[in-house]
């Protein structure tokens, strides 16, 4: 009876562990408060990545000496690569071996992973569809620029251009299910890279030129009116100029423009990815992202890939389809809160795939995540790092990660704030529990090292409300002082500050500061080259 018991128990056991194993939720997107989280093993996870050159994860042997380097930099996400060519090399035989690698390798390094899908389109171009595609020109056929000129760059007019890509896709994201699910090694998915069209701001192929001619899509004229209070303000006045008609051709609603044209190539290219997305997450549905390359504001369409998802056309790539979880830049521009503005104002999650790998991106990583509040952030080409361990982006994940549970615990709830410092902005308010804070570039201090260089670094932190008079400050390079935000007859002071560490999730202080480190009293301070935690308790006084 006993023994029959005891049986009993732990088989409920053991079919209770399946059931919690098979109702745990793969990686998903989640709104907390007005932000976005990624949930990982059922836990907000903030992405710091970094992605790998475009043919570094081609062979297993060209990965060995990239993996030590990754772990040096605290990165806790690889972005990289899924070939088509290189995973259908004949039409309908699928080789997963180079992706079960990775994933195996990674889960090895306690990293995560985020697959490029370099399917259709690889910065416009189609360099990366298969040799039997490529040869069949006639089964899948190419863009035509105006002059009748063919591109290596897949039509997305052709029905048999999508069913190859969506096939190859759908079979990479079931093979990842079955080998990955449990695990959950890879958390995102962005879906081509860098999609837009090249040398003219439209396809002028024989499919595109009849699509051209047709009557805009009923779907898009009727998002257009559903969300006109809403829509970005550049597509608005497109549609306002042209007397905001609701029925006819491309050029009769939006006018004969290279504007116009771009429109309509984006509404193609936008149903034909979210097909691609969509069959993809038929099989694992884990959240599916695509990336810009950022317009030249002086360039026309054509000139710069032409409708690829860019702010000015999110409207156009949303209302084709919602299988894509959001749009987000590539960084090769300075621009950087100009851009991420213009991403965010539709109330998107942000997350930044690719950030060039020079001086400033450690520090705008750090910004996006305060200020943003971002999901996550990767600067490209990360192998190409020369010592790993020196890498200032090392240091700035590493304060990071120790401070992910405090950031989403706070995340959405007004609590978090960035600053992005240089010589050109060497100071931002910002206004946070009872206080406003004044933080400047550490330089402007006259008695800094550097205060007399030409150039100076670009510095930055992130802000975190404990309570209303308690603060986490993190970054580098920055000077803070404050004063009370209601009662401005009332003076600020610091009641006291410790620099240190989290250990176990718990605060570790590792030195009281005070004297020269707060300037007696005035100010809190992370010098350039310092990458710090700093807790802050404030009060008040007459
Ligand atoms: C942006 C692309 O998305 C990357 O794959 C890479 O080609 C860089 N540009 C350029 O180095």
């Amino acid at each position: 009876m006993f023994s029959f018991l005891k049986i009993g128990f732990f088989s409920l056991v053991l079919i209770a562990t399946q059931f919690s194993f098979s109702q745990e939720k793969i990686p998903h997107l989640q709104k907390k408060g007005d932000k976005t989280q990624l949930m990982v093993n059922e836990k907000p996870f903030l992405v710091l990545g970094g992605e790998l050159g475009n043919s570094s994860a081609t062979t297993i042997e060209s990965m060995e000496p990239i993996w030590p380097k990754l772990k040096e930099m605290n990165l806790n996400t690889v972005l990289t690569p899924v070939y088509w060519e290189l995973i259908e090399k004949e039409e309908g035989k699928f080789d997963f071996a180079l992706v079960d690698d990775l994933i195996l390798r990674a889960r090895k390094e306690d990293l995560k992973l985020v697959f490029l899908w370099f399917g259709s389109w690889k910065n416009s171009m189609s360099s990366h569809a298969p040799a039997w595609i490529k040869l069949n020109q006639k089964k899948y056929p190419r863009v035509k620029e105006d002059k009748n000129k063919s591109h290596e760059i897949l039509t997305p007019f052709s029905e048999n251009n999508l069913k190859a890509d969506l096939t190859a896709f759908q079979k990479l994201m079931a093979h990842i299910k079955d080998f990955d699910q449990k695990e959950q090694t890879v958390i995102m998915i962005q879906v081509e890279n860098e999609i837009g069209m090249l040398p003219t701001a439209r396809d002028y192929s024989p499919q595109a030129n009849e699509a051209f001619n047709k009557e805009v899509p009923a779907e898009l004229l009727q998002y257009m009116q559903k969300n006109k209070q809403h829509l970005v303000p550049e597509f608005l006045e497109l549609w306002k100029k042209n007397g905001f008609k609701t029925k006819g051709n491309w050029e009769t609603i939006f006018g004969k423009s290279l504007q116009t044209d771009e429109v309509f190539m984006a509404w193609y290219f936008s149903k034909f990815t979210n097909a691609v997305t969509k069959a993809g997450k038929d099989s694992y549905a884990i959240p599916m992202f695509i990336n810009a390359a950022l317009n030249a504001p002086e360039k026309k369409p054509g000139e710069y890939p032409s409708a690829g998802p860019l702010p000015h056309l999110m409207d156009v790539w949303k209302a084709a389809g919602n299988s894509i979880d959001f749009l987000s830049p590539d960084f090769y521009n300075p621009m950087f809160k100009h851009w991420n503005d213009l991403f965010i104002r539709q109330g998107d999650p942000l997350f930044i795939p690719e950030h060039k790998f020079d001086k400033t991106a450690p520090f705008k990583g750090l910004y996006a995540i305060g200020h943003y509040e971002a999901i996550g952030f990767s600067p490209f080409s990360i192998e190409s790092v020369t010592d790993a361990k020196k890498e200032p982006l090392g240091k700035i994940y590493d304060l990071v990660r120790q401070l992910t549970p405090v950031i989403e615990a706070n995340k959405g709830l007004g609590k978090m704030d960035g600053v992005l410092l240089d010589k050109e902005n060497q100071s931002q308010i910002i206004q946070l529990g009872n206080y406003e804070f004044t933080f400047k570039h550490d330089y402007t201090l006259n008695w800094s090292d550097g205060a007399k260089e030409e150039i100076w670094p670009v510095t930055s932190a992130i802000i975190i409300e404990i309570t209303p008079d308690e603060f986490y400050i993190a970054g580098s390079g920055i000077v803070v002082t404050f004063k009370p935000l209601k009662d401005k007859s009332l003076n600020a002071g610091i009641l006291k500050v410790d620099q240190g560490t989290f250990e176990n999730n718990g605060w570790k202080t590792l030195r009281h500061f005070n004297g020269d480190q707060t300037h007696q009293g005035r100010h809190v301070r992370i010098a350039v080259d310092d990458y710090e935690i700093q807790k802050l308790k404030l009060y008040t006084y007459e």
